[in-house]
């Protein structure tokens, strides 16, 4: 695989992911685990966030501790992107959310822009794309196009389940870009579903189709 795909290797993840990928998994469940798997990966994608030194006055003395130096924006991909919001909005508050609205196409399985209220310029230093799942990464190179177009400079992917075939169209499109994942899967079937993968992941969330 590629230097910069990395995938997680934390036990809570593969036990929520099974759990996710369940068939009998409810949509309140499955919100909770996708909220719940969005949380870890975060953490482990936000290992190289810079800080800077920053004086704290404990009970006892004055300490130098740090501070994050990086303003970060959370840019889910609706529908299914939204569910990884909570997750790690819990664990950096203060992340600003852009939306992107994106569906793929049933026929040619190209993504079809339908919201983006992105301000002009740049507003975060960098930006975690969020969707549980990279299939034929169609959705994904559109979202760092808009990103890069936007003018953000450090970008990452955080999804659940890649396919072979949709990460390596996000990294030749987008070399630069580090790609997270809870798992790799083995292939895309003939209506470019990922397999065994999870399904329809905004359709398990929100109880549609
Ligand atoms: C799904 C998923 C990704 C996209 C991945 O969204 O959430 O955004 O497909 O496929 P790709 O890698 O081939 O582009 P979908 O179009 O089903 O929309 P939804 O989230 O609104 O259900
Ligand atoms: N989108 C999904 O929700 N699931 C897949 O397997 C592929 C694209």
């Amino acid at each position: 695989m590629y230097p910069n795909v990395f995938v997680s290797s934390h036990p809570l993840v593969a036990h929520k992911l099974t759990l996710l990928r369940r068939t009998t998994t409810e949509p309140k469940k499955f919100r909770e685990l996708v909220r719940e798997l969005a949380g870890l990966l975060a953490y482990e994608a936000t290992l190289d966030l810079r800080t800077r030194p920053l004086e704290v006055e404990t009970p006892l003395a004055k300490t130098i501790g740090a501070e994050l130096e990086e303003k970060i924006g959370l840019i889910p991909i609706l529908r299914a992107g939204l569910g990884m919001v909570e997750g790690i909005w819990e664990l950096m508050p203060s992340a600003e959310v852009w939306h992107i609205g994106l569906y793929r196409d049933e026929r040619t399985l190209q993504p079809v822009q339908y919201y983006n209220k992105l301000p002009v310029g740049a507003t975060v230093q960098v930006c975690l794309i969020l969707d549980p799942m990279l299939a034929t990464g169609g959705s994904a190179v559109a979202t760092v196009d808009i990103l890069k177009h936007w003018g953000a400079k450090r970008i990452k992917f955080v999804g659940l389940i890649g396919a072979p075939e949709g990460i390596t169209h996000l990294h030749e499109r987008h070399p630069d870009v580090p790609i997270h994942l809870a798992a790799i899967d083995d292939h895309l079937n003939e209506k470019g579903y990922i397999v065994p993968g999870l399904g329809d992941a905004g359709d398990r969330q929100f109880g549609t189709g």
